[in-house]
């Protein structure tokens, strides 16, 4: 059952008959579905038949589907252009004092993870207290012990770009939520591949995009914010869906100073909404929806164990060694740290990574590794023409 609609899940994605693509932790590749219900957008604005309200309803629907697909309530949900803004929304909006202090392990974050908070130095007098990593893992002990009385966040990657091993969100939750302070993540590389349930995390925010697990476009992005956090939030920008309105209407008539913030994560939604790329990321829900994230973890994290065993047994440095819990959808090799955000400095890598493309594989270079990516329209026959590819010297 659980093969046939993998396999079924396949077929709604053309690419996968182009070659072997392994790098959803750049981009997913976009599903026949959502390609047509963007065309069909754009018809409906070619063609006049586009219909506001229509559309309001359209983007409701996407909040609540997104907020049952991680297992939050829909006012717990805004909708952003990525996951750089959805941090800075909320870096932006809580009560900050000269020296509060924010926790991070830069040297695993994407620059989506860290620049927001560089911002808050410079604008608040916050201070950030860097935790090195520990062999391409977050150390939740040297986390625990950096944080102190003025520490107010904590902020990780659920999965890091590179070399993409699964961090310990429920173990940092629980240290954080003893400790006082709030935990928010960057879900770039987990949701829609990696189960998501933000009950279970326990985390206090969550940002994520929709070009990669999400199956969908740039430019959009959601925001999860729980209840409890936001409502001691002041976003630092408003606009008219930020405020609460009247009952059944859209619009406010505010013409004075005196306005609430709408509730929750909503406080977070802006002005008009990017309609082509929410009708993109509702169809890819939908998807996603269909077959469940727990199915799609399972298959895919068979998958990496496959790739990085055999990648082992022809002697690569696959990161992280024998498959464990750390291993997700992403399959790092070669040297974590030994490169740039782009780069490898071992030409081995370099040469390998040719040999791959050439053959037809899709991945990239991060931070010194070579790193694959799967998603759940990937299959075995994948995995082994990668080893095979490796192995050889075509
Ligand atoms: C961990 C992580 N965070 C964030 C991003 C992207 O951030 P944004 O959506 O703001 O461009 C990426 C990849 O592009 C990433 O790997």
């Amino acid at each position: 059952m659980t093969s046939s609609s993998l396999s079924e899940f396949r077929k709604h994605f053309p690419a996968t008959s182009k070659g072997i693509f392994t790098d959803v932790a750049q981009r997913g590749l976009i599903p026949t579905p959502v390609h047509d219900s963007i065309t069909d957008y754009l018809t409906s604005r070619t063609d006049l038949s586009w219909n506001k309200e229509e559309a309001f309803n359209m983007v409701e629907d996407t909040r609540n589907t997104f907020a049952s697909f991680i297992n939050a309530t829909p006012s717990e949900i805004a909708f952003t252009k990525n996951v750089s803004e959805g941090i800075n929304l909320i870096a932006g909006a809580v009560s900050w004092n000269p020296g509060d202090k924010v926790i991070l392990c830069p040297d695993l974050e994407h620059p989506a993870n860290v620049l927001p908070w560089y911002n808050v130095c410079k604008l608040h007098g916050v201070e950030i207290t860097a935790v090195d990593s520990s062999g391409g893992h977050f150390d939740l002990d040297r986390i625990a012990s950096a944080i102190n009385e003025r520490t107010r966040v904590v902020s990780v990657s659920t999965v890091s770009f590179s070399p993409g091993f699964v961090t310990d969100v429920i173990g940092l939750a629980d240290i954080c939520r003893q400790r006082g302070v709030r935990l928010l993540v960057d879900a770039a590389q987990s949701v829609g591949i990696l189960h998501t349930d933000v009950q279970k995390l326990q985390v206090d925010a969550l940002a994520v995009a929709t070009q990669k697990g999400l199956l969908s476009c740039y430019g959009s992005g959601f925001l999860y914010c729980s209840s409890d956090f936001a409502e001691e939030l002041r976003p630092a920008t408003l606009a008219r869906f930020s405020v609460a309105a009247e009952e059944g209407s859209h619009e406010t008539t505010l013409t004075d100073q005196q306005f609430q913030y709408a509730p929750a994560a909503r406080r977070f939604d802006g002005g008009n909404y990017n309609y082509l790329g929410i009708t993109g990321a509702r169809s890819s829900l939908k998807l996603l929806s269909d077959i469940g994230t727990p199915i799609i973890e399972t298959h895919v994290r068979r998958l990496s164990a496959r790739l990085a065993t055999g990648l082992l047994q022809i002697g690569l440095p696959v990161c992280g060694g024998t498959p464990g819990n750390h291993l997700g959808h992403i399959i790092a090799v070669g040297v974590s740290g030994g490169g740039r955000h782009y780069t490898a400095q071992d030409p081995a890598m370099n040469i390998l990574h040719d040999r791959l493309v050439k053959n037809g594989v899709h991945l990239s270079i991060r931070k010194g590794v070579l790193r694959f990516s799967l998603h759940g329209y990937n299959n075995e026959e994948d995995i082994d023409q990668i080893i095979d590819i490796a192995a050889s010297n075509r």
